[in-house]
């Protein structure tokens, strides 16, 4: 039966993981797989969480089934955290929220909705997007297209022809958006951006399909949910992804959510019904661990505040590490620009570097970032910030 299966090379991104845990030499550094690390180094368990974990086993007194939207409790925490409680929206009664096992889950779930809905459906990504993007959303047998977004030349958005490429779609086509924090370039829309993106999706009757991984980490938990909040103020329908991986810390525990947006109460209803019953057929329930920990955090003002710290913390030190970068940049390889690194926003970066220097950073430096030239800046650190810029400047030069 599974004779003629042949080998597949593992996924970019945690093949990368795995090389560099090979990897025996001390002076290794780790841009890969897009995990937050601390000054030391290291992916903490946040202190809320920490808390909230430690009050979740004391109290817990069965592990009985939940069901297959999820916690409900955390959907609701996860729905205000998204959209803000006062969403009109939300008065409206027009949100519905699953909880899904990780961020990807959430795009899963979404790509077999919108199956379901229109089974011919496209789906437009940006170029570049999120490696995995392509498996979640195409193995459930929906086409994915793409359209322009990262301008190589300034390291932000090639924004005149996305909108040009977006203004050719058909009514009903589907538009992948990172909210905030894209990955993999970091080059982010303005607010008035996301106000013309609105206004032609309103008027060419697209739908809006946003995946947000990284609240918080971009410009603060408010403000990176403004293309949500934005979007659900305004269009009839919407679908986010949420992922509770990096601004809870809470990777291995597979924590998301997807919330959708019906243009009626009952439409809203029958799309949960859905989501329940395609949820069932894929993993019946979804993990509560991680959900739990999420609502003990959101629902105890003392932790919320110590977590909202914390996710400061993360960016401010995300934000401090692109400043150092360019500095370093700017010293060992003063013929190129390298300002766009201030100015992207999240974890990421795009090095805007070739191939072949990508290969020698990792064979002769032993820094580890993916082909596309995508560094993870939380991965650096102040005791190797110059090793790296020394590295990449003198890739370039010979
Ligand atoms: C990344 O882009 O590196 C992260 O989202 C982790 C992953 O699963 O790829």
């Amino acid at each position: 039966m599974f004779e003629r299966l042949e080998q597949v090379t593992p996924d970019a991104i945690l093949g990368l993981m795995a090389a560099y845990r090979a990897d025996p030499d001390p002076r290794k550094v780790d841009l890969g797989v897009g995990v937050y690390r601390d000054a030391r180094g290291e992916t903490p368990v946040l202190a809320a969480a920490a808390r909230a974990e430690a009050a979740l086993l004391a109290a817990q007194t069965t592990k009985t089934y939940v069901s297959s939207v999820g916690n409900v409790g955390f959907n609701e925490q996860m729905t205000q955290l998204t959209f803000g409680a006062a969403h009109p929206a939300l008065k409206a009664n027009r949100i519905r929220t699953v909880q899904t096992p990780g961020g990807c889950g959430a795009l899963r779930l979404a790509a077999e909705l919108l199956r379901l809905a229109a089974p011919g459906t496209k789906v437009h990504v940006s170029t570049p997007t999120w490696a995995n993007h392509e498996p979640l959303l195409g193995n459930s047998g929906l086409a994915l297209e793409r359209y322009p977004y990262f301008d190589a030349s300034t390291g932000g958005v090639e924004f005149p022809l996305m909108m040009a490429s977006l203004e050719r779609l058909p009514p009903r086509a589907v538009v992948l958006l990172h909210a905030s924090c894209h990955n993999p370039t970091g080059a982010d829309l303005s607010e008035d951006e996301w106000h013309a993106v609105l206004e032609l999706i309103r008027r060419r009757d697209l739908v809006p399909f946003l995946d947000m991984a990284y609240q918080g980490l971009g410009g603060g938990l408010e403000a990176d949910a403004f293309a949500p909040r934005l979007f659900a103020a305004e269009l009839p329908e919407l679908l986010c992804a949420v992922s509770c991986s990096k601004n809870f810390g809470l990777y291995r525990e597979r924590t998301g959510a997807l919330h959708v947006l019906g243009s009626s109460p009952g439409s809203a209803d029958a799309m949960l019904s859905q989501l329940a019953r395609l949820a069932r057929g894929m993993w019946s329930m979804p993990p509560d661990h991680g959900a739990e920990i999420v609502r003990r955090i959101l629902t105890d003002a003392e932790l919320t505040a110590s977590w909202q710290g914390e996710v400061r913390t993360m960016r401010e030190r995300v934000v401090a590490l692109r400043q150092k970068l360019l500095q370093q940049l700017r010293e060992y390889c003063p013929q190129r620009d390298f300002g766009f690194i201030t100015r992207q926003r999240g974890m990421f970066s795009f090095l805007g570097i070739g191939t072949p220097e990508i290969r020698r950073l990792r064979s002769e430096h032993h820094i580890y970032l993916t082909d596309d030239s995508r560094i993870n800046v939380a991965g650096l650190r102040e005791e190797n910030l110059a090793y790296v810029a020394r590295a990449v400047a003198q890739v370039l030069k010979s």
